[in-house]
């Protein structure tokens, strides 16, 4: 069965916007994809530089959003939409509109931690997915040892469900993963 065409909202909450990521954003991106510390528990290495930054960005983009689709995060840090700040990104990815789930990635600059963003952002990007994508479960793939992101994970209601071996390489490295779950209807949003 096809999907109407899917899209991708402006999200505003209330001390954020997340934007529909665009090629403009790539300078912005490559704050976090070049930063070694933001980037130690994702699915890829540091990007070396912008081009490679614009070039993820790219492929990114090509991915229609019926299967992956990302949002870039910013505060407005004095209440002024003219003065937005970037400070990371939310996206969905292994979408699977047949079983009705999908999969989140969050990342935030370092010095935006512990002040409750993400979890207003991906608050945010759940509420999209429960109530627009038809989304019964989603599903988070957290390194046992990134402990923000497992709290963060669990302040939202995900469950800890088991832990899935060598799930994925980065940089010729086996990477293990918990796999985290949150249900339509334990969702408090
Ligand atoms: C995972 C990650 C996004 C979590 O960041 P975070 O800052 O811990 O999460 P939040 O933005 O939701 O902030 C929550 C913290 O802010 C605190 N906080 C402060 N003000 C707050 C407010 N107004 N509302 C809510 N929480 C607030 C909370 O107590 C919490 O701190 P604690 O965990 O020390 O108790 C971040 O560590 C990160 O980007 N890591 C690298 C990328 C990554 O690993 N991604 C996931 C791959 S699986």
């Amino acid at each position: 069965m096809t999907e109407p065409a899917i899209q991708v909202p402006d999200l505003d909450t209330a001390r954020l916007r997340l934007r529909c990521l665009m090629i403009e954003h790539a300078p912005a991106v490559h704050l976090v994809y070049g930063d070694p510390e933001a980037m130690r528990y994702w699915d890829m290495p540091p990007s070396i530089d912008l081009q490679e930054t614009e070039r993820r960005l790219t492929r990114s983009l090509s991915v229609d959003p019926q299967w992956h689709a990302t949002w870039t995060v910013w505060a407005r840090l004095d209440g002024l939409l003219t003065d937005d700040q970037f400070i990371g990104m939310v996206n969905y990815h292994a979408r699977q509109p047949w079983n009705r789930r999908l999969a989140l990635g969050w990342i935030l600059l370092p010095r935006f931690q512990g002040r409750g963003y993400m979890q207003e952002a991906v608050g945010a990007v759940l509420g999209h997915c429960f109530t627009n994508l038809n989304t019964h479960r989603v599903e988070a793939e957290i390194e046992p040892e990134n402990v923000r992101s497992a709290r963060l994970a669990q302040r939202l209601g995900f469950q800890r469900e088991g832990l899935l071996r060598d799930r994925l390489f980065v940089a010729d490295r086996p990477r293990t993963q918990q796999m985290y779950g949150l249900l339509r209807s334990e969702w408090g949003g």
